[in-house]
């Protein structure tokens, strides 16, 4: 299995996103995570469909698009033309999850489903079949540079058992939230097989190419290269 690498730009410099985006494509980033916020679903705002567009120029990596918005539904069609390639949005924010995920997959995008921390997995085991990935999240989300929370590693493992039963290990399992070099190894263990970054990536204490490689070098050995 190889890990892919998704910095989070929710952490760089959002005057010079286009310079973040090529270092983290410099660095060897695998995807570009963009995190949209409506202030409702969660407790914060942040970027929308004309940033995706302009991203979109800047950058040939794959965006992955992480809607945290109430009824996403409204605004699959917008991110997709606007040039999005992996569209995510949360169980907890549709009432008509199987109808948006069908939304996305018709317009050629891959459907992402993600769950809160404390939204139970088997929540997904019915919409496991029509999708792409399953992102978890390891910290409550609305905001870059929280804890980790220790429950994530053990519930990674239980979407991943459950992809097994149901025949889908080519299902991404992406975790998102307080992924660092100290937690990456715990994720990767539990079968995760996409990690977001957003603080161990875009910080001034190092550069992007050094925290990416700090957070490669914390995997070695496990197989995943
Ligand atoms: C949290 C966002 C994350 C965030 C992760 O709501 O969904 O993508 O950027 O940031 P870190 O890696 O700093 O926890
Ligand atoms: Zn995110």
């Amino acid at each position: 299995m190889t890990v892919k690498l998704a910095p989070s730009i929710l952490s760089a410099d959002f005057a010079h996103l286009a310079d973040a985006v090529h270092q983290a494509g410099a660095a060897g980033a695998d995807w570009i995570h963009v995190d949209v916020m409506d202030g409702h679903f969660v407790p914060n705002i942040t970027i929308g469909v004309p940033v995706v567009k302009s991203l979109r120029m800047a950058t040939t990596l794959p965006l992955d698009v992480h809607l945290m918005i109430e009824r996403p539904e409204r605004f699959i069609e917008a991110f997709a033309s606007a040039g999005a390639d992996v569209i995510t949005v949360h169980q907890e924010a549709t009432v008509h999850l199987h109808r948006t995920v069908q939304h996305i997959r018709s317009l050629d995008r891959r459907a992402g489903v993600a769950i809160n921390p404390a939204t139970p997995v088997s929540m997904l085991e019915d919409i496991v079949p029509y999708l792409d990935l399953v992102l978890v999240m390891s910290v409550n989300p609305g905001f870059g540079g929280q804890a980790f929370i220790p429950t994530a590693p053990s519930r990674i493992e239980a979407v991943r058992t459950m992809l097994d039963r149901l025949g889908r290990n080519d299902v991404e399992v992406e975790v998102d939230g307080g992924v660092s070099p100290d937690t990456a190894p715990s994720v990767v263990r539990a079968g995760a097989s996409v990690l977001v970054a957003g603080a161990a990536v875009f910080n001034p204490r190092a550069s992007v190419a050094e925290n990416v490689a700090a957070l490669r070098s914390s995997m070695v050995g496990m197989g995943v290269g």
